[in-house]
């Protein structure tokens, strides 16, 4: 079977590096992105240059927007540490982005694969927005666009906004109401999907690669226990990118997906409209035809399973 054609804009950040590995193992990754958001986009595209350069992975990737589209510039969350990667001395890069901004590199990769090209958005969708934007052709060159990003339910960085979709709402908007097919992998089922104690001290115990990446979890669990209170490293990233290597492991609903804009107190929260409303009940009260897969339920033990096997089998 051929694998799924797909590009990664991500904000590394520590799932963000497992997705690429991920990605990279399973699929026919074509190329990475960078995009501001847990770090500066220096160190988000120094982080993605490491990770790529520790899997030995020859793919090229292209620095992209420093800030969001509208909104102000952010200062870097703490959840990934100063670096945007703390927790292990990665290899330095060896090699540069190439000389294209992602936007047009995401322009370009699209109309090369017509029709075929899944656009994984795992960091705020600043430079996806802007693609669309440029190049209007995108919504019919573009097979879907997943993203890890909103909730159903309770946010992480204000009671309910998660952080990608948080950190440029109005380019989230932007996505989210341009007619792609698109698939959301929420807080609502990220957050309960992720590595715990045991699992971590068995990639710290493989090869090169999964050491690296076991120590890289090893940070973020504990970041995760001091703000959340939570027992694992959540693997927010790779629930956007495993469903087109098993698409058994997330449950889904079809359903409408707005974003706030203006909210003192939601700005950046994604209202998902999971009423079961009747032919006539959406007419009367419907928000708008549906225009997502969003994720519901995850079978997160067997998920993660294949995510720390996929670590390990790199050595
Ligand atoms: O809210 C989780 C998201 O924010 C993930 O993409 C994580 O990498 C951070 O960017
Ligand atoms: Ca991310």
């Amino acid at each position: 079977m051929t694998k799924t054609k797909i590009l990664i804009d991500c904000d590394p950040g520590h799932d963000d590096a497992v997705a690429i590995l991920y990605a990279a193992r399973h699929l026919d990754l074509l190329g990475v992105s960078t995009c501001h958001g847990n770090n500066s986009i220096e160190n988000v595209t120094r982080n993605a240059l490491s990770v790529l350069t520790l899997g030995k992975l020859d793919i090229p990737l292209a620095q992209g927007c420093a800030e969001p589209i509208a909104g102000p510039r952010l200062k870097p969350a703490n959840a990934h540490g100063k670096s945007g990667l703390d927790g292990t001395d990665l290899p330095e890069p060896d090699r540069a982005p190439i000389d294209q901004h992602a936007v047009d590199f995401i322009i370009d990769t699209a109309s090369a694969h017509r029709g075929e090209l899944v656009l994984a958005i795992i960091g705020p969708s600043s430079n996806v927005a802007l693609a669309l934007k440029r190049e209007p052709r995108l919504t019919s060159w573009l097979r879907e666009i997943t993203i890890m990003g909103g909730s159903t339910g309770l946010g992480n960085i204000t009671p309910l906004a998660e952080f990608n979709v948080w950190a440029d709402p109005e380019a989230a908007a932007v996505v989210f109401d341009s007619g792609v097919p698109i698939r959301m992998a929420g807080y609502n089922v990220t957050s309960r999907t992720g590595t715990n104690a045991e699992e971590i001290e068995r990639l710290m115990a493989g090869g090169k690669v999964a050491h690296h990446i076991g120590e890289l979890l090893r940070f973020y669990r504990m970041r995760q226990q001091q703000f959340f209170g939570l027992d694992i490293a959540p693997m927010h990233d790779v629930c956007a990118i495993i469903p087109y290597v098993h698409d058994n492991l997330i449950d889904y609903r079809h359903c409408h997906v707005g974003v706030e804009l203006n909210g003192k107190l939601t700005r950046g929260m994604t209202v998902c409209d999971l009423r079961t409303l009747t032919e006539e009940g959406r007419a009367a009260r419907g928000s708008g035809e549906p225009n997502a897969l969003v994720a519901i339920e995850t079978k997160a033990r067997a998920l993660i399973g294949h995510v720390v096997d996929t670590m390990l089998s790199y050595g």
